[in-house]
């Protein structure tokens, strides 16, 4: 069910600009609409610029007007899934709210969070009134 949104992640990992880490990251966005926008880790020599790929992805699919998402899958060679970093689950949370990740590693290894676990008790718009 899931096998062809890790197929994009893993085809838009081969894109990735990880010259100073090494650590290659692929995303797949589904929307509700059932598009598919992926990315890939875009790094800079001067580190603090780095995006990682599932901004890149968000970022895509935000520029092209799509506003409501359904899933994402984040795919790396590492030994353990990646789970999102940080800021990228406080963004996750902002647009596209409480949907699953699905993470998995090249041995196969698969992890599915939702959101709200991955960023429980989330300051958000609610927060601001
Ligand atoms: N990275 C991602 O693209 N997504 C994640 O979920 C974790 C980290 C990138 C950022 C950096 O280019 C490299 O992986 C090592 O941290």
């Amino acid at each position: 069910m899931s096998g062809g949104l890790l197929e994009a992640a893993w085809k838009a990992r081969q894109h990735a600009c990880c010259a100073y880490s090494g650590f290659a990251v692929g995303a797949a966005l589904e929307a509700t609409d059932g598009r598919v926008f992926t990315g890939c880790n875009i790094e800079n020599a001067t580190y603090g610029l780095t995006v990682c790929a599932e901004r890149v992805a968000i970022w895509k699919a935000l520029s092209e007007g799509v506003r409501a998402f359904r899933r994402i899958a984040v795919v790396t060679h590492a030994a353990t899934v990646t789970p999102p970093c940080g800021p990228c689950r406080q963004i996750l949370w902002e647009f596209c709210g409480d949907i699953p990740v699905i993470a998995e590693n090249a041995q196969g290894d698969r992890k599915i969070w939702h959101m709200h676990q991955l960023l429980p008790e989330a300051f958000d718009r609610a927060n601001l009134k």
